[in-house]
């Protein structure tokens, strides 16, 4: 096993279990030389392939290149336009033809260097070039080190909706280097803290109360909270993906504040709020559901809203209508036999999976939620 400190370089390492096809996930900082060598330790492959768009190209892409060239791996790469309306079906074809004229075969490694736009095309590409090849998971955005790049969710939107086409392909290995932080709009801080403060709401209390203490440490990227945050949320995501890899039950209890994100997300036509942007309003929307349909305390409720609040949501929420967030959640694809179900909080750490809960209170829940963070 590569050992916890190695040449001033030290490493979190932990496992997703799904017995044949079980990764480890590494968790480290400045640690993109090792990259190479790690890979070689692991026996992932002896020719890659980096995809990736073109601002973590500019940023990150080339001591990740240099990694693999210490240790003598054949690397080409592939760089996309970067931005969501990019994760398509176009895209996809262009990155297998580039594969294709590129002579990668089945025994080529695809390494998915970028957020969770680029590590769903990338696994989603991986899933489907050749019939499938392995590929390696290098998240740079902080929602995707703690939620996207971990679980082999894998795909591509479609013009009627987000992530409609796509698989379930596990990455062989997760690489996950905080440093590549530094470079990532405060913005998109926030949106990776929407999933952290999901994971911590819907399985650990003392982790909720432990980002309570260190928000602004968080916020400001000191180096220990942040790695205590992305491991913890790590271990939880894979956890749940560990005992549900096909979302047969538990798995959806990820959903958490979802319903309503993915909802506002299309009302809003992936414009003008970002997914994690998109979640936050909805984890408070759904907790407000859950404390109308008698299953969250009050001072529980109390709780959650006062720490979101301190998250800075710096976004418009002016002319969202509630009618068409209404009309988008009844179209989720978790709708189940006209029965939505949401994965609601019981309490602080704990979620249960439900289609028993009062419809009226829909409405004012997400009135609510937009009301939070108007600036005015
Ligand atoms: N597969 C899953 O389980 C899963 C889970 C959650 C979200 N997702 C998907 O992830 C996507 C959102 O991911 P995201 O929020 O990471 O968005 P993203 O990949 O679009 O990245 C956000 C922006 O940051 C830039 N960027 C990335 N890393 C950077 C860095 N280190 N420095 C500077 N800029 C950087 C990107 O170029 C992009 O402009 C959505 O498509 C969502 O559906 C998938
Ligand atoms: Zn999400």
């Amino acid at each position: 096993m590569f050992s916890q400190e190695s040449d001033g370089v030290s490493m979190e390492t932990l496992k997703v279990d799904l017995g044949a096809r079980s990764y480890p996930i590494f968790i480290a900082a400045d640690a993109y030389a090792k990259l190479g060598e790690v890979l070689k330790l692991y026996k992932i492959g002896a020719r890659f392939v980096v995809i990736t768009d073109a601002v973590v190209d500019r940023y990150h892409a080339e001591p990740v290149l240099a990694s693999f060239k210490a240790a003598q791996l054949r690397v080409d790469k592939i760089t996309v336009a970067e931005g969501e309306h990019c994760k398509n079906l176009q895209t996809l074809e262009s990155i297998l033809g580039e594969m294709l004229h590129l002579g990668c075969d089945r025994q080529t490694v695809v390494l998915a260097l970028g957020g969770g736009v680029i590590g769903d095309l990338a696994g989603f590409a991986a899933a489907t070039f050749m019939r499938g090849v392995a590929f390696v998971q290098t998240p740079t955005t902080l929602l995707a080190q703690v939620d996207a790049s971990i679980g082999g969710k894998v795909g591509v939107n479609h013009a009627l909706g987000k992530n409609m086409i796509g698989a379930f392909h596990q990455p062989r290995l997760v690489w996950i280097d905080t440093a590549s932080l530094r470079t990532l709009p405060p913005r998109e801080i926030v949106c990776g803290l929407a999933e952290i403060v999901k994971h911590a709401l819907i399985r650990d209390r003392q982790y909720f109360e432990f980002l309570e203490a260190h928000l602004p440490a968080l916020l400001q990227l000191e180096e220990a909270a942040l790695v205590k945050t992305i491991r913890r949320s790590c271990e939880i995501k894979a956890e749940i993906v560990a005992r549900d890899e096909q979302e047969a039950g538990e798995r959806a209890l990820l959903n958490f504040g979802h319903s309503v994100g993915h909802a506002l997300e299309a009302a809003t036509h992936y414009q003008q709020l970002r997914h994690g942007e998109a979640v936050m309003l909805g984890i408070l929307a759904e907790a407000y559901i859950a404390r109308e349909a008698g299953l969250l305390a009050a001072a529980a409720f109390t709780r959650i809203e006062n720490f979101l609040k301190r998250i800075p949501l710096n976004v418009g929420l002016d002319g969202i209508s509630i009618t068409i967030v209404e009309q988008c959640m009844a179209f989720d694809k978790k709708a189940q036999q006209g029965k939505l179900r949401l994965a609601l909080l019981r309490g602080i750490g704990e979620a249960v999976l439900t289609a028993d809960w009062p419809r009226e209170v829909l409405p004012p829940a997400i009135q609510y939620a937009l009301q939070s963070w108007r600036r005015d």
